[in-house]
């Protein structure tokens, strides 16, 4: 199954990837946990990075499209991947294009989680991620059951850089801009179906079996 999370920041991507890695055992290529690894390890590419997510901005396509490119070819992703949060501009959407075509691979559902503006910014403002396996919690909405702690591997919960107002304006701003387009590009393709994010979590994820099934048949 190869799959495409797109959505707004905060529309739930991450969480949803979650479960989708454990019920169908295929690996999630998150180009923003690659590039938070990268930060936190203090490599080139996390220095240049962090200059661009600090401030809510994209990650030059070059870059990107390189750092995908080469995931995408590792061993554990010959049977499928859920990509979360690229290709987000058009360029990416037709480098992963010619990704596919050589790997002679066809996308199996671009999944577009939609969500309230308003409420993004109260879920990416309480939001907490662990610092082993990067599970997204919420402060309301996902409490872990031991404050600061992640219940799926005991790690560390933070906030990330990027989850303060400022920025998070300016990537809702960047998504309407850069990545919406993309939705009528996956539309024309007829893989593109809409999910429902406003919903409780695990009813989100009840629509994208839904949609799997259907597809999958
Ligand atoms: P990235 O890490 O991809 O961030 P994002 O797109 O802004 O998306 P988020 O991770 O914020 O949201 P999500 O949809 O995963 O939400 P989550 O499930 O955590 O990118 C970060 C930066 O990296 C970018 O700004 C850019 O600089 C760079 N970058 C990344 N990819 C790039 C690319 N392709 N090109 C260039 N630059 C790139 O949920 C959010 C919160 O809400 C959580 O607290 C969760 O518990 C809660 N929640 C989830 N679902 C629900 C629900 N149904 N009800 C209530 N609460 C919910
Ligand atoms: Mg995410
Ligand atoms: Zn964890």
């Amino acid at each position: 199954m190869f799959i495409l999370l797109m959505g707004p920041p905060g529309a739930g991507k991450g969480t949803q990837a979650e479960k989708l890695i454990r019920d169908y055992g295929i690996p999630q290529i998150s180009t923003g946990d690659m590039f938070r690894a990268a930060v936190k390890s203090g490599t080139e590419l996390g220095k240049e990075a962090k200059s661009y997510m600090d401030k809510g901005a994209l990650v030059p396509d070059s870059v990107t499209i390189g750092i995908v490119g080469e995931r995408l070819a590792q061993k554990d992703c010959q049977k499928g991947w859920i990509l979360d949060g690229f290709p987000r501009t058009e360029a990416q959407a037709k480098a992963l294009d010619d990704i596919l075509k050589e790997m002679n691979i066809s996308l199996t559902a671009v999944l577009e989680i939609k969500a309230d503006a308003k409420g993004l910014i109260k879920r990416i403002s309480g939001r907490l991620v662990c610092k082993g396996c990067g599970a997204s919690f919420h402060k309301d909405f996902r409490p872990p059951a031991k404050e600061g702690i992640c219940d799926n591997c005991g790690g560390e919960l933070y906030q990330r850089a990027d989850d303060n107002e400022a920025t998070v304006g300016e990537r809702l701003e960047v998504y309407e801009k850069s990545t919406r387009p993309l939705i009528d590009y996956y539309k024309k393709t007829g893989k593109l179906y809409e999910i429902d994010g406003d919903q409780e979590m695990d009813k989100v994820y009840d629509d994208i079996c839904g949609v799997l099934k259907k597809v999958s048949r």
